[in-house]
């Protein structure tokens, strides 16, 4: 059975494995093939230790299978005065996707979550897009992809990507309880 836990400091290389392996996966097109591949494990190990080390208005939430890693999400509180909490990363290992873990991580996502909830997610990804509706995500503005550290030469051009916004999230916190993953 799938286990739900907070991460803390001893999770930060798991986890930037795994965000790395979604990103190459899923990012590439909008992220340059030099980032994904040679410097992206060296950026989110770095990324992750430093986050999973100073959790102050934060909550990573992993999901493991047999003690292993199996999904991530990573939310940021109080992110934005309209929009409310910032889910700023939401992957499940590739073989796992599907099976209804996403969907719980974003339930974990928005637990004790009083304001709104949001994420961007990039325009290429459509098949986030379908996830994130058929969870009540509404669709709102879109804007340039920021680049990765702040560096232009991260990303392949100017991608975009889409706001999904919730304004109650306490509808997405249901599902935790509606069935196993
Ligand atoms: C997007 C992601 C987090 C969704 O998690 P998941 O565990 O695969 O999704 P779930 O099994 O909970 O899906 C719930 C529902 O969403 C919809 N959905 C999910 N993936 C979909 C897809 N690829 N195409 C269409 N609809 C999809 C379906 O309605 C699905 O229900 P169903 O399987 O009964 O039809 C996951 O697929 C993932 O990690 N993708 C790669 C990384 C990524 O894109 N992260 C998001 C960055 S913004």
């Amino acid at each position: 059975m799938t286990n739900f836990r907070v991460a803390g400091p001893e999770d930060a290389a798991a986890v930037a494995e795994l965000h790395g392996d979604s990103w190459r996966r899923h990012y590439r097109g909008a992220y340059a093939d030099a980032f994904l591949d040679d410097e992206s494990p060296e950026y989110l190990g770095e990324m992750w230790a430093k986050r999973l080390a100073n959790r102050d208005g934060t909550r990573t939430t992993l999901a493991e299978y047999d003690g292993q890693l199996i999904g991530l999400a990573h939310v940021v509180f109080d992110a934005d005065p309209t929009y409310g909490a910032l889910v700023d990363n939401l992957h499940v290992r590739a073989p796992r996707k599907r099976q209804g873990i996403g969907t719980k991580l974003l339930a974990h996502a928005a637990t004790d979550v009083p304001t709104g909830l949001f994420l961007w997610v990039l325009e290429q990804n459509t098949a986030a897009q379908a996830f994130y509706e058929a969870r009540g995500g509404l669709r709102g503005d879109r804007k340039n992809v920021p680049p990765p550290g702040s560096e232009s030469r991260r990303l392949n051009g100017t991608p975009a990507c889409f706001r999904y916004y919730w304004p109650d999230p306490v509808s997405l916190t249901v599902s935790i309880n509606a069935y196993d993953a």
